[in-house]
C-alpha cells in the first residue's frame, strides 16, 4: 500500500468542518481579534476585514485546500508534488517555521488561558480593585516557573491529542469540544446583549469610523485574516490532505470562513458591551481579556459562572488551534523521517516547550530578552502573524494561480458541485492577480 493510500482521513464531512473550523477558530478570535479591532477603530476595521477576507481569504483557502487534498500528504511535501522550481517547491518549510513561532507564543497564551480559568472556578477573580487585575495578570505573565508549567500542561495534553492520529485525536476532540464552544458562545452573548452598555459596544464594534484607518490598519486587517483563518502555513493544506473526495471545496472553504468570522463578531459582542458597560477602554491590547473582561465580571450579576464560561471558551477555541498547529509540524516530521507519530509529536513538543520558555521569560521575568524595542513574545507573534502569513499566502496564492496547471485547479474546485465556469474563472483571477499584488501592495505600504 503507498503512503498516500495509508494515511487515516476525517471520517464525515461534519467531522472535516467540525476539525477544520475547530484551527480556525482560537485565540485570534477571541483574544486578538477584538484587541485589533479596539486598536484599529472599531467598525472600520471590520469593513477593510471583509475585503480581505473576500479577495484574500477565500480564494487562498481553496488554493490551500486544492493543494492538500490533491497531495495527500504533509505541507512540505505538498507543495513538491506540483513543482520542482527551487523556490515555489519549498513554500511548505516556511509554513513549519510560522507554525514553530506561533506555538511558541500560542502556548504561553493557552496556559494564562488554564490560570485564569482555575482562578475563576475558585472564586479568586472577585471582589478586587481594577489595578489589582492589572497586578495580577503582570505577576502571572512575569513570573519565571509558574508559567513555564502552564506550557509544559498545555503541551503535552496536544501532544497527546495528536499521537493519537486524525480520527482517534483530532477528529474525536473537534467534535466533543466545537459544539460546547458555539453553546457558550451564544450563552455569553446573550448576556452582553442585555446589558445597559450594549448599544455603545455595538456601535463602537460596527459604526465605521475612518478616521483611526492609517495602512498600518490594512497590514493589521490582512494580518488577522490570515492568523484567524489559520491561512498561509499550510495548516489547511495539512487537514485537506485528510479530506476525503466527496467533499466539496468551494462550499466548505464558505462555511468555514463564515462561521470562523461570525465566532470573531460574537466574541466582539461580548466582549464591547460589557467593556462599555462598565466604563473601561476597549483599547487596551493584549491585555483586554486578561486585565479588563475579569474586571467587569466581577460587576456583573453572576459574574463568577460567566468568567469561567468565558475562559472555559477560550481554553477549548485555543486547544482545539494549537493541535492544528502541532498537527502540521509532526506530519511533516511522521512522513519525512518515517518516525512514529507518537515519537514525532513528543520531538516537536520538546521543541515548541523551549521556544515557549523563552517567549513566557520575555514577559516579565527576563525583558532583556527583546528585540528592536520588543520583547520576545511579540516578536513571535509579529514574524509569524504579520510577516510569515501574508507571505505565505502570497506565495500560495502565485503557486496555485501560476505553478499548478489549471485543469487540477479546476477539477478540484468543481468536484462534488455544478458551480458555475465564470465563478471558478472570478477565482483563478484573483489567485493570479489580485491576492498577490494586494498582499504586497499592503506590504509595502506598511513599512514606507
Ligand atoms: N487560527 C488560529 C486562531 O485564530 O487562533 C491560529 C492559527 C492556528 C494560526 C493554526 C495558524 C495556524 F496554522
Amino acid at each position: 500500500m503507498s503512503k498516500s493510500e495509508n494515511r487515516k482521513g476525517f471520517t464525515s464531512k461534519l467531522g472535516v468542518i467540525l476539525a477544520t473550523v475547530g484551527t480556525a477558530v482560537g485565540l485570534g478570535n477571541i483574544w486578538r481579534f477584538p484587541y485589533i479591532v479596539g486598536e484599529n477603530g472599531g467598525g472600520a476595521f471590520l469593513i477593510i476585514y471583509f475585503f480581505c477576507l473576500l479577495f484574500l481569504g477565500l480564494p487562498v483557502v481553496l488554493a490551500e485546500f486544492t493543494v492538500g487534498r490533491r497531495a495527500q500528504s504533509n505541507a512540505v511535501d505538498a507543495y513538491k508534488k506540483f513543482s520542482n522550481h527551487p523556490i515555489w517547491s519549498r513554500i511548505g518549510y516556511l509554513g513549519v517555521l510560522a507554525g514553530f513561532l506561533i506555538m511558541g507564543y500560542y502556548a504561553v497564551v493557552v496556559g494564562w488561558t488554564i490560570d485564569y480559568l482555575y482562578e475563576a472556578i475558585v472564586g479568586n477573580l472577585q471582589g478586587h480593585t481594577p489595578e489589582a487585575y492589572t497586578q495580577l495578570f503582570a505577576e502571572l505573565s512575569g513570573d519565571t516557573i509558574y508559567p513555564i508549567l502552564l506550557v509544559i500542561g498545555v503541551m503535552g495534553l496536544t501532544c497527546y491529542i495528536i499521537s493519537q492520529g486524525v480520527q482517534s485525536g483530532i477528529e474525536k476532540v473537534s467534535r466533543f469540544l466545537m459544539p460546547m464552544l458555539f453553546l457558550l458562545m451564544l450563552g455569553l452573548a446573550g448576556y452582553a446583549l442585555s446589558l445597559d452598555g450594549a448599544y455603545e459596544g455595538l456601535h463602537f464594534l460596527f459604526y465605521p469610523d475612518f478616521s483611526d484607518v492609517t495602512a498600518r490598519t490594512f497590514l493589521d486587517a490582512m494580518g488577522q485574516c490570515f492568523f484567524s483563518l489559520s491561512l498561509g502555513m499550510g495548516c489547511l493544506t495539512t487537514y485537506a490532505s485528510y479530506f476525503k473526495k466527496d467533499v466539496n471545496l468551494p462550499k466548505t472553504a464558505v462555511q468555514v470562513i463564515s462561521i470562523d468570522t461570525l465566532v470573531a463578531i460574537i466574541a466582539g459582542v461580548i466582549i464591547f458591551p460589557a467593556v462599555f458597560s462598565f466604563g473601561v477602554e476597549p483599547t487596551q491590547g493584549p491585555g483586554l481579556v486578561y486585565v479588563v473582561l475579569p474586571n467587569v465580571f466581577q460587576k456583573m450579576l453572576g459574574g463568577q459562572i460567566l468568567a469561567i464560561m468565558f475562559y472555559a471558551l477560550l481554553f477549548i477555541a485555543a486547544l482545539t488551534s494549537i493541535m492544528s498547529l502541532l498537527e502540521v509540524v509532526t506530519a511533516y516530521v511522521h512522513e519525512k523521517f518515517n518516525l512514529s507519530r507518537t515519537k514525532s509529536a513528543i520531538v516537536v513538543t520538546i521543541l515548541v516547550i523551549i521556544m515557549a520558555i523563552f517567549a513566557s521569560l520575555s514577559c516579565g521575568a527576563m525583558p532583556e530578552l527583546s528585540l528592536f524595542g520588543k520583547n520576545i513574545f511579540d516578536i513571535f507573534d509579529f514574524i509569524s502573524a504579520t510577516i510569515l502569513l501574508p507571505l505565505g499566502g502570497m506565495a500560495i496564492s502565485i503557486y496555485a494561480g501560476w505553478i499548478i496547471d489549471n485543469k487540477i485547479l479546476y477539477a478540484e474546485f468543481a468536484k462534488n458541485n455544478k458551480y458555475s465556469l465564470n465563478l471558478f474563472k472570478a477565482y483563478a483571477f484573483i489567485l493570479k492577480y489580485i491576492a498577490p499584488v494586494c498582499i504586497l501592495i499592503v506590504f509595502i505600504g506598511s513599512f514606507i
